[in-house]
């Protein structure tokens, strides 16, 4: 019989542990970093769209009140491009030639006493440039195809024979448009040199690639570059880059011997942090008769900048979403000159389930098969390529019980047959799915002689909350109450982590954090294995439970001990171990898990017995069309998701409810425009329209599903799930409303009243 009066937090809703922070306005961003003797940068960016720089007028600038230097491509050393790290090519670095490969292309810069002296000698600066014709087009003869290493094309079985044969064909064009992430806290890195030593408070999502890069422009040691972000301000993908302002704001730095501080403005932030790139995507379904998918087709086009390389997976989650024999895909870029594209949330594969889960939908009415029932038929009961059976898959689940709470059984399958009022309404629904992602993650974890708990790692919280769950996992896995617990993050001088990107931080960190965890305790148990003072000497992780700040014998209560009885009496101010996460498939170094205060074995299966599954959810969402105006309105959503252990569920919850809003920003608002020279036309948020409050109403988020097997923590990533697959089910619920098949994001007012399709239009109550 045993006693445990730690009551696990894992598993529980917590609020965040730096929310209270954050409502008071103590979180420091980048933004708000000031130093002694701080000085300003103002970009100058470019205002053509191709071309040479010819003569920049700087004379006005440097004479103007407060000025410290103006910095171009004549007088810039030479700065080495970053390295590569495993997302992806950095951008090139800046002011390295004349050349001008995009609008808003940065060709000066102005460093002052102060921003508004900086901005305003940023205005005095006159550039001019030789013109050239920009490259807009993907047709156009000029450009050129990049075929990208990282997404190999894919062929499985023989998809055209198979499409020549099939009983039923779906064969569509669909478009998605240039997207971009617009947080709400402004980029900003604030940077100071102490000699050769270089510190960088900046808004990235990847502190060690942010030290790497600007150690290789400056060609000095990373171990001198200390990059900072404690909080981030949302990012969304902006910053898994890092981008050329961040290189330019050390420049200020050292060029001035000042610390100097750079801020985008909101029109900058629209050309200098990437963007979702547009895309045109090509469909093609084959299935017999009764509804079982027999081949998929699906080439990608998008654009790149014309002097980038960008990881691109807009046809990558395709191969394996159903069990179909005959199977190709083809992802090309096109070079542009647009302004460099970069990650926003779920890069790829929301444009590319837009594409496979709106032709789904169109294959359902096709055969007159419900689409749900579409969908379970073509259910990868295994892992497609491979035939492994999954790590975890609760997809059909997602369906099944999404379905439920929705009451998608009260929907009418036919196109225009249901109403409110005088509203149009749709029910809509589509699959997502994220790839399996963990890369390696470091973690360092103390406790100390006062009783509490320090782990960190050079992670950041962009919002979804590491800071709140690595401090719950950290509590149950060490037995320390959870206020005794402290993570720190969003230092590079911290063990290095991956960029949190990809949904794969939380998988990635846990695993660290619980590993590190594990084997802290593990050293308190060797510690006091030969102590004969200790209460639990000769313990063994086997029988104890970790709780109240301690370590008790399992089945004896009474023997009991705390870390801080355990440092005092061994002279130690604390105890820290240092520990890197398993690979998935492979066993931890801790060997053994924790769970609620227990530790317990723990086998992987290995990745060649199981295919190692991702995140999945279906998504439901009811539209309202008014028939008279064209606009759609979002009524409510449904997300059922299978997200593997969910470590709280009020932070994964939001982390839904986020990726639902992009989405509904995605399907119906948010898009960049560009006039014929390739100048941006939408770049303040009165232009650039992203979802709000009013437009997103009722979400309902249940999570399904059970912990997955390859990993000791059990999770999946879902931060970017919501999105995936959200326009496909907005488009598809807008089509069930209308009759109207809108096959281009965004699915604004003019394509919705653009139904001339007569066998759908409306004759009635509308001129829709
Ligand atoms: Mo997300 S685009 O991986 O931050």
């Amino acid at each position: 019989m045993s006693i445990t009066t730690t009551i696990g937090v894992v598993g529980t809703p917590r609020d965040r542990v730096d929310g209270r922070l954050k409502v008071m306005g103590a979180a420091t961003y980048p933004i708000d970093v000031n130093l002694p003797g701080l000085a300003y940068a103002a970009l100058v960016q470019s205002t053509v769209t191709s071309g040479r720089i010819g003569h920049i007028a700087a004379d006005a600038a440097e004479r103007a009140p407060g000025v410290l230097a103006v910095i171009a491509h004549l007088n810039t050393p030479s700065l080495a491009r970053g390295p590569i790290t495993p997302i992806g090519p950095q951008p090139l670095p800046p002011f390295q030639s004349d050349a001008v490969l995009h609008y808003g292309q940065h060709v000066a810069m102005v460093v002052a006493e102060t921003m508004e002296q900086a901005m305003a000698a940023a205005a005095l600066i006159e550039v001019t440039y030789q013109r050239d014709t920009p490259v807009l087009s993907f047709d156009d003869p000029r450009t050129s195809p990049v075929f990208h290493p990282w997404t190999p094309d894919t062929v499985r079985g023989d998809a055209p024979r198979a499409l020549a044969t099939a009983d039923v064909q779906v064969r569509e064009t669909y478009t998605t448009t240039n997207n971009a992430n617009s947080p709400i806290g402004l980029f900003a890195t604030v940077a100071a040199w102490d000699g050769d030593a270089l510190t960088v408070h900046d808004t990235t999502q990847y502190p060690h690639a942010v030290r790497d890069s600007l150690a290789a422009a400056f060609g000095i040691d990373p171990a001198g570059v200390r990059v900072l972000v404690p909080f981030v301000g949302g990012a969304f993908g902006a910053g898994l880059r890092v981008w050329p302002h961040v290189t330019l704001a050390a420049l200020a730095a050292r060029v001035t011997k000042r610390p100097v501080k750079l801020v985008l403005t909101r029109a900058q932030m629209f050309t200098s942090v990437g963007h979702r790139p547009n895309t045109i995507q090509q469909l093609a379904l084959g299935a017999s008769r009764d509804g079982q998918l027999t081949a998929i087709e699906h080439v990608s086009t998008s654009s790149i900048g014309m002097a980038d390389e960008l990881i691109n997976l807009i046809t990558h989650g395709t191969p394996n979403a159903y069990a179909c024999p005959n199977v190709a895909t083809r992802a090309t870029q096109i070079r542009q000159s647009i302004p460099i594209p970069g990650f926003m949330r779920a890069p790829g594969e929301a444009e590319g389930s837009f594409a496979l889960e709106s032709a789904i939908d169109e294959l359902s009415y096709a055969l007159g098969i419900d689409p749900i029932e579409l969908r379970v038929k073509n259910h990868a009961h295994v892992h497609p390529e491979s035939g492994l059976p999954w790590s975890s898959n609760a997809l059909l689940d997602c369906y099944r019980l999404g379905a439920d709470r929705f009451g998608w059984s009260a929907r009418n399958p036919g196109p225009r047959s249901m109403r409110n009022g005088r509203h149009l309404v749709g029910y809509g629904m589509a699959r997502a799915a994220l790839i399996a992602y963990q890369p390696p993650c470091k973690a360092i974890a103390s406790i100390r002689r006062d009783g509490t708990a320090f782990v960190r790692s050079g992670a950041t919280d962009i919002g979804p909350g590491p800071y709140t769950v690595m401090t719950m996992l950290a509590a149950d896995c060490l037995g320390v109450p959870i206020e005794r617990v402290q993570f720190g993050l969003g230092d590079s001088a911290m063990p290095k982590a991956p960029q949190e990107g990809g949904s794969g931080l939380t998988g990635a960190l846990g695993n660290a954090v619980h590993d590190v965890c594990v084997a802290l305790v593990r050293a308190f148990v060797k510690l006091v294995s030969d102590d004969g003072a200790s209460p639990i000497k000769g313990c063994r992780l086997e029988g104890i439970t970790v709780r109240d700040g301690g370590i008790q014998i399992t089945d004896d209560p009474a023997r009991f001990e705390t870390y801080a009885a355990i440092l005092t009496r061994h002279g130690l101010d604390e105890m820290t171990i240092e520990a890197e996460s398993a690979p998935p498939g492979e066993t931890p170094a801790a060997t053994m898990i924790a769970r609620g205060g227990r530790f317990v074995p723990f086998t992987v299966p290995s990745t060649g017995a199981r295919a190692h599954a991702g995140g999945y959810a279906a998504h439901f969402v009811e539209v309202h069309v008014d028939p008279y105006l064209g606009t759609v309105r979002v009524a409510r959503v449904v997300s059922a998701v299978d997200g593997g252990r969910i470590l709280n569920p009020k932070t994964a919850r939001s982390q839904i409810i986020g990726g639902i809003a992009m989405g509904i920003g995605m399907a119906l608002l948010e898009e960049t425009v560009s006039d014929r020279t390739g100048r941006l036309a939408t770049t303040s948020l009165a232009e650039y329209v992203v979802a709000a409050n009013a437009d997103v109403r009722e979400v309902d988020v249940l999570f399904v599903g059970q912990p997955d097997s390859m990993t000791p923590l059990g999770t999946k990533g879902i931060g970017e799930l919501a999105i995936t697959g959200m326009a496909a089910a907005i488009a598809n619920a807008v089509y069930h409303a209308t009759g109207t098949r809108v096959r281009s994001l965004p699915i604004s007012i003019e394509k919705v009243l653009g139904n001339d399709d007569p066998r759908t239009k409306g004759s009635e109550g509308g001129i829709l």
